[in-house]
């Protein structure tokens, strides 16, 4: 048994953050933040919170897939910013949305999660240990966000998405994941729970050499694995993290710009939930059709990366 994706749903905060408005608040211009970054605007949470945007994707992810909440037996919930530790992001949500035969549990793989969840229901799927499941990448960046550091601050968004996994029969693809603690210091935050406030801390330059390698190299990889060229996928749906990471790679994969969507403009970076967001876009709007091949990949915190190969 595979796990496919029948249905797709995301949330984003309704307050929308434009980078002349960072520009009142820091030393820095829209032209910077959109030559280095991509970025224009963002979605910043003001009352919405991970549980709460969690839970309306994955209402819209089940509507989409026409399944009752009732018949999901495993719900993961990737997130580093929840507004709650214990009980896991995953069981309020199950709680919101009723989804109550559910195994239910967090996964934190920073701005990796979103596809080390979904690998993990892969898994658990071809083990028989699961049917139907809930793939949630959700994050409030901005209550880790410093923002008087104009390093960091112009980059990240607020949002989450779902995607329905159900079992079925299909071709099997390959998967791929890797870790490197010892560079965790290069993106990093401290718990808040002593006394002082932390905030997100980043060395851009080193993150950014880091994704513009492994993440053409993971893609090359898990093609091997599959026994398929570049030329035979569909779309890659990255990590929205800058759109000179997404224009590297696509240059080192030697494909055209236009199999590697983007709509970090839009959204900034919304750690797990970029994924799954952008996933929701592509399906809404007609770009993906049955039996496409595409490549998910993800990479960041710990650091950690990885990719998958899928049948739409
Ligand atoms: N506005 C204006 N100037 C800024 C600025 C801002 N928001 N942020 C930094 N600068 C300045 C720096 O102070 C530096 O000034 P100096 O030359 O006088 O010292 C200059 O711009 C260049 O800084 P640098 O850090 O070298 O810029 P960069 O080209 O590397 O761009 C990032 C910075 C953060 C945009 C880039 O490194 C990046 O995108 N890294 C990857 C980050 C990422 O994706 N993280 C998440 C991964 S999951």
């Amino acid at each position: 048994m595979i796990g496919k994706i029948t249905g797709t749903g995301s949330c984003v905060p309704e307050r929308i953050v434009e980078n002349q408005e960072i520009a009142k608040w820091v030393e820095t211009s829209d032209a910077w933040i959109r030559e280095r970054t991509g970025v224009l605007r963002r979605h910043i949470a003001d009352g919405e919170t991970t549980v709460s945007m969690a839970a309306i994707a994955a209402k819209r992810a089940l509507n989409n897939a026409g399944v009752d909440a009732k018949e999901i037996d495993l719900l993961i919930v990737a997130t580093l910013s929840s507004n709650i530790i214990v009980p896991s992001t995953a069981c309020e949500v199950q709680k919101e949305i009723h989804a109550e035969r559910a195994v239910c549990f967090d996964l934190n793989a920073a701005c990796t999660g979103f596809l080390f969840a979904y690998n993990t229901v892969q898994a658990y799927i071809s083990a028989g240990m699961c049917e139907k499941a809930l793939v949630i990448g959700a994050e409030t960046l901005s209550d880790m966000t410093d923002w008087t550091d104009r390093s960091t601050c112009i980059l990240f968004g607020d949002g989450a998405g779902a995607v329905v996994v159900e079992a079925g029969e299909g071709d099997f693809y390959p998967m791929i994941m890797h870790s490197n603690g010892k560079k965790g210091h290069a993106l990093f935050c401290r718990s808040s729970l002593g006394k002082q406030r932390e905030y997100i801390q980043m060395d851009g330059q080193e993150v950014f050499k880091f994704a513009v390698r492994k993440v053409p190299e993971v893609i090359s990889e898990v093609l091997r694995s599959a026994q398929l060229t570049v030329n035979d996928i569909d779309f890659f749906v990255l990590h929205q993290a800058n759109q000179r990471i997404v224009q590297a790679v696509a240059k080192r994969l030697k494909t055209e710009i236009s199999r590697i969507p983007m709509n970090l403009m839009e959204y900034g970076n919304t750690s797990s939930a970029s994924i799954p967001l952008l996933l929701d876009e592509l399906h809404r709007g007609g770009r993906l059709k049955r039996g496409q091949i595409i490549v998910l990949a993800g990479f960041g915190g710990g650091l950690s990366w990885g990719a998958s190969v899928l049948k739409w």
